[in-house]
C-alpha cells in the first residue's frame, strides 16, 4: 500500500527521499512523486509508473529544498496517472497520504462550496484542500492540520509540509503505519523503519490516533484531543545493508535463497539449545483446557494458517475454525470467551487481518499473532506475539516469510500437543529433530534449479495450470498456485486432489498441466489414483515427490522432481520451497516484473 517519506533536513532532500522511496516501492508502484519547500515556495515533481520515471523527471528538472516529502502509490481512488500522483499540493501546503479517506465525498463537497478548487480524482486531495482552507483562514500550520485531522474518517498515514515554514513537518497516523526517525538536527517520517534505515537507527513507532509536529529539534506528539502524548524512541537493529540484492537478479531470488537461514534463525528463537525443548512466551490461556481456536489471515499467510490448522487439529487435537480475514467478520461466528484467536501476518499491518484481530478481541478471544514485524499494529494489539525471524522481505510475493510462519506454527503445535498430552515426548522430539534438520534439506532443494527450470519451461508455455494436493499438501498446492498467478500471470488453481473428479476434471486436456505435491505416506495411493484419472484424460502430469514416491509414479509423470525424504511433519515447508522456485523460474521465462508484479503491493493497508 502506498509508501510515504518526509525529511526535515540539512542537505538537499530529494536524493535522500528518492532512495527512501526505493525501499518503499514494495508498497506500490503505480506512480511516485516528491515535493519540497524552497524560499517559501512548494516545488513538486510527479510521474506515473515506477519510481525510475520520477527519477528521470527529477534528473531533467531538479528540485532544490532541504525539507520535502515523497510518495509511492498503489492506486485506490483515481487512475494511476501523473495528475492523481502524490504529493497533492496547493501553493500553501503539500501532503502525501497512505490509506483511504472514507468521508472524502462529503468533505470535498463542503470544500468546493467554500471555494476550494480540486485538481485530482483522489480521496487524498481532500486533506490538502482542507488544510489549505484553514491556512487561508489565518490558522497556523499546526492548527490547520489539527482542524483537518479531526474531520477525517478512514485510514491514514500522512506527512505535510508548509510553504510558510520550512522548519516544520506534520505527520499523522490512524490505521496505517508511520514512524518518526530522529537524526542530528534532522527529522524523518516514513511508512516503516526500512524507509529511514540508512538515515537513523533512532525511531519512534507512532501509535494509532496520534499526530506529530516535527522541527529540527525533535518531535512533539499529540492525541486527537490535542493532549501531549509520550512516544518512546527505540533503537532499531535494521541496517541499510539488509536491503541489497547481494548479487541475485531479484529480491525474490535472494529471499528464496534465505529460506534455510530464516528457518534456522526462527528455530533458534524458540528452541533452547541446552534442553532441546521448545520454549514459547507464556500463552494467555490454559493450553490444556483450551476448547477451540480460530485462525485467520490473508493470502499466503492464510495458507500458512491452513497448514497450522492441519497441525493443531491432528497433533494437538485442538478444534480450529478457519477463515480468510476479509470474510471472517462477516460470518460473525459465535465464540466462547477466552478462546484462541491466531493471526498470521508478515507485515503485521494488513488491514483485513487487523480488522479481524479487533473483531476477535471484541468477541473475547485471546490473540496470538505470528508476525515478522514486531513493531506493527498487530503486535501492539495482540496478547502475545510469536515473532518470526524472516528479516526484511522486499519482493512483493512472499517466500521466506511463509516458511518462517510455518516454523513458528510448527513450534506452537508441538508445545500445545505436549501440554495437552496428545503426543508423546518421543514424537515431539522426532518432529523437533526434523525441524532442526529442515534448513539443510531446504538448502538441497535450492540446488535443484535445473530440474525446476525444466518444469518451468513446460508451464510457461500454457495458459492454465492445476495444482493438486491431498491433506496437508492441499494448502501447499494453494500457495504454489497463488505464487504462479502473482508473478508469472499464468492462471493457476489448486484443488484438493479428491475434489477434482467433482468438477475441475472437466478442464483437463493436454494444455492444462497438473502439478502434484506427493510425498510418500498414507495419502499417496489415493492421490495417485486422482493423477491416473487426470492422465487418462490426456493430462500432463508433473510431480514433486520423494525417492520412494518417484518409483511409483515414473509411468504416469512427464516430469518428476525428487525431493529429499523427510519426516512427514515437515513436508509442508519442504514442498513449499520448490513450488515457489517454480513460480520464480516461470516468471523469468515469461519476462514479467518478478519483484513488482502488476497491480499488486505488499502490506495491504486498505480493506
Ligand atoms: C502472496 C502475498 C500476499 C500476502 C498477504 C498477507 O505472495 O505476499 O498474499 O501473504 O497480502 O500479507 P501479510 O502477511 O503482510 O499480512
Amino acid at each position: 500500500m502506498c509508501g510515504i517519506v518526509g525529511i526535515l533536513g540539512k542537505q538537499p532532500a530529494v536524493p535522500t527521499i528518492i532512495e527512501a522511496l526505493r525501499r518503499l516501492e514494495y508498497r506500490g508502484y503505480d506512480s511516485a512523486g516528491v515535493a519540497t519547500i524552497e524560499n517559501g515556495h512548494i516545488g513538486r515533481r510527479r510521474a506515473s509508473g515506477k519510481l525510475d520515471n520520477l527519477v528521470k523527471r527529477v534528473d531533467g528538472e531538479p528540485l532544490p529544498g532541504l525539507t520535502g516529502i515523497g510518495h509511492t502509490r498503489w492506486a485506490t481512488h483515481g487512475a494511476p496517472t501523473e495528475n492523481n500522483a502524490h504529493p497533492h499540493a496547493t501553493e500553501n501546503v503539500a501532503v502525501v497520504h497512505n490509506g483511504i479517506i472514507e468521508n472524502h465525498e462529503e468533505l470535498k463537497q463542503e470544500l468546493i462550496e467554500l471555494g476550494q478548487v480540486f485538481n485530482s480524482e483522489t480521496d487524498s486531495e481532500t486533506i490538502v484542500q482542507m488544510v489549505d482552507y484553514h491556512l487561508k483562514q489565518g490558522k497556523t500550520p499546526k492548527e490547520a492540520a489539527y482542524a483537518t485531522l479531526q474531520r477525517l474518517e478512514g485510514a491514514y498515514a500522512i506527512a505535510m509540509i508548509f510553504a510558510s515554514d520550512e522548519n516544520i513537518m506534520i505527520g499523522a497516523r490512524h490505521g496505517a503505519p508511520l514512524v518518526v526517525g530522529f537524526g542530528e538536527d534532522e527529522m524523518y517520517l516514513g511508512s516503516d523503519s526500512l524507509a529511514v534505515a540508512p538515515m537513523t537507527r533512532k525511531i519512534a513507532y507512532m501509535p494509532d490516533g496520534v499526530w506529530t509536529v516535527l522541527s529540527h529539534k525533535g518531535a512533539e506528539f499529540f492525541d486527537m484531543d490535542g493532549s501531549t502524548v509520550e512516544c518512546p524512541v527505540q533503537t532499531t537493529a535494521l541496517m541499510a545493508g539488509a536491503i541489497g540484492k547481494d548479487g541475485y537478479r531479484h529480491y525474490m531470488e535472494k529471499e528464496l535463497h534465505e529460506h534455510p537461514v530464516v528457518i534456522g534463525q526462527t528455530l533458534r528463537r524458540f528452541v533452547n539449545p541446552v534442553t532441546h525443548k521448545i520454549e514459547l512466551p507464556e500463552l494467555p490461556f490454559d493450553i490444556k483446557n483450551l476448547k477451540r481456536g480460530i485462525i485467520t489471515a490473508c493470502g499466503s499467510a492464510f495458507y500458512a494458517g491452513v497448514i497450522g490448522r492441519y497441525w493443531l487439529e491432528e497433533i494437538a487435537r485442538l478444534p480450529i475454525d478457519l477463515d480468510v480475514a476479509s470474510e471472517m467478520r462477516y460470518r460473525n461466528p459465535p465464540f466462547d470467551q477466552g478462546g484462541m484467536g491466531l493471526l498470521v501476518s508478515q507485515s503485521g499491518e494488513t488491514a483485513d487481518t487487523l480488522a479481524a484481530l479487533r473483531a476477535l478481541k471484541q468477541a473475547g478471544q485471546k490473540i496470538i499473532s505470528v508476525l515478522n514485524n514486531e513493531h506493527s499494529s498487530m503486535a501492539r494489539e495482540s496478547d502475545v506475539v510469536l515473532g518470526m525471524d524472516a528479516g526484511v522481505e522486499i519482493a512483493v510475493a512472499s517466500t521466506k516469510a511463509f516458511t518462517a510462519q510455518l516454523t513458528v506454527l510448527a513450534c506452537l503445535t508441538l508445545v500445545m500437543g505436549q501440554e495437552r498430552g496428545t503426543i508423546s515426548s518421543e514424537y515431539a522430539d522426532e518432529c523437533l529433530t526434523a525441524l532442526l534438520d529442515l534448513p539443510s534439506r531446504v538448502a538441497e532443494i535450492l540446488q535443484m534449479q535445473e530440474q525446476i527450470q525444466k518444469m518451468a519451461h513446460i508451464i510457461s508455455q500454457v495458459q492454465s495450470v492445476i495444482y493438486l494436493g491431498r491433506g496437508i499438501m492441499f494448502p501447499v498446492a494453494m500457495e504454489g498456485a497463488l505464487k504462479l498467478k502473482e508473478i508469472s500471470y499464468i492462471h493457476a488453481d489448486a484443488y484438493a486432489a479428491g475434489e477434482m473428479k467433482h468438477g475441475p476434471i472437466a478442464l483437463i486436456d493436454n494444455t492444462v498441466p497438473v502439478i502434484s505435491l506427493l510425498p510418500s505416506g498414507p495419502l499417496f495411493e489415493k492421490t495417485l489414483s486422482n493423477l491416473q484419472e487426470a492422465k487418462a484424460r490426456g493430462g500432463r502430469i508433473l510431480i514433486f515427490t520423494d525417492a520412494k514416491g518417484a518409483e511409483r509414479v515414473k509411468n504416469i509423470a512427464e516430469q518428476i522432481v525428487v525431493l529429499p525424504t523427510v519426516h512427514s511433519f515437515v513436508t509442508p515447508p519442504l514442498y513449499t520451497v520448490p513450488v515457489q522456485m517454480l513460480a520464480y523460474e516461470a516468471a523469468l521465462l515469461k519476462g514479467t516484473d518478478v519483484d513488482q508484479p502488476r497491480n499488486l503491493a505488499k502490506s495491504v493497508t486498505v480493506e
